[in-house]
């Protein structure tokens, strides 16, 4: 059949050329962001994660936080996330630039966590109580325990961890016990406590709450 190679070669370069098409738009969009440097401070946003939070990222990876958990905030209009007090604004595409795999995440069993540092309450105390025993930072909660990335151990005569958990006497270890963080709890901590993106970028302005009229932002300027 002699359009049959015709028919080919056409259907191929359509779907290569659609393709190359969505790569390229996408890579052009998105490849060439950077930190944006706030004019007024000098400061690189967003942050390089440290070295710590950065083995985090790959315990909350590891552990499948993210099918519970989502890091994307929507903005006004698209959700109530912001008046849930899960983010300033809405999240853009350059929060992201730092990490290899973002987790954004799809279902929403729990809240989103993508500025779960910058929560008032949320200190290291709290962030290893909650993966210690949900159930005593939130009683009822369906989070489960990651109890394993904590070691329960006998306190040696006068040298208790200065890391040991605070822990209330529903939760706490046998007398005599304490209960201390492992190097991948540390790390998890350390990267939950980093995930704060309230740095208002040029692109994320058109979108934050409204203003009420006359009053200048604050923050205005960059
Ligand atoms: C089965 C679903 C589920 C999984 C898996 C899960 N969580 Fe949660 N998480 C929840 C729920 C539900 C809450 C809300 C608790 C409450 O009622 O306050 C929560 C709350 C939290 C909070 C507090 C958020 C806030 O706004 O104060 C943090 C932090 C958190 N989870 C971290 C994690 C991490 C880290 C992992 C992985 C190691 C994880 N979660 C895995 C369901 C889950």
């Amino acid at each position: 059949m002699k359009n049959g190679l015709v028919l080919f070669f056409g259907g191929f370069a359509v779907l290569a050329l659609s393709w190359a098409a969505v790569l390229l738009s996408a890579h052009n969009q998105f490849g060439s962001l950077a930190q944006y440097k706030d004019p007024i401070e000098e400061t690189l946003h967003p942050a390089p994660l440290t070295g710590l939070a950065d083995r985090g990222r790959l315990v909350y990876q590891d552990l499948g936080c993210v099918s519970c958990h989502t890091q994307q905030v929507r903005r006004d209009g698209f959700g109530g996330d912001i008046a849930r007090q899960w983010g300033v604004r809405q999240s853009v595409a350059r929060d992201y630039i730092r990490e290899q795999t973002v987790f954004l995440g799809h279902s929403r069993i729990g809240p989103d966590l993508r500025n779960a540092g910058a929560r008032a309450y949320a200190n290291e105390e709290y962030f290893y109580n909650l993966l210690y025993a949900p159930q005593s930072q939130a009683p009822g909660t369906n989070m489960p325990a990651y109890d394993f990335l904590f070691e329960v151990r006998k306190i040696r005569p006068g040298q208790a961890s200065p890391h040991a958990l605070k822990l209330s006497s529903k939760y706490a270890p046998p007398a005599g016990y304490e209960v201390v963080p492992t190097p991948r709890a540390t790390a998890l901590v350390a990267y939950l406590r980093s995930l704060n993106d309230s740095y208002e970028y040029p692109e994320a302005r058109p979108f934050v709450a409204e203003v009420p009229k006359g009053e200048a932002k604050k923050e205005g300027g960059h």
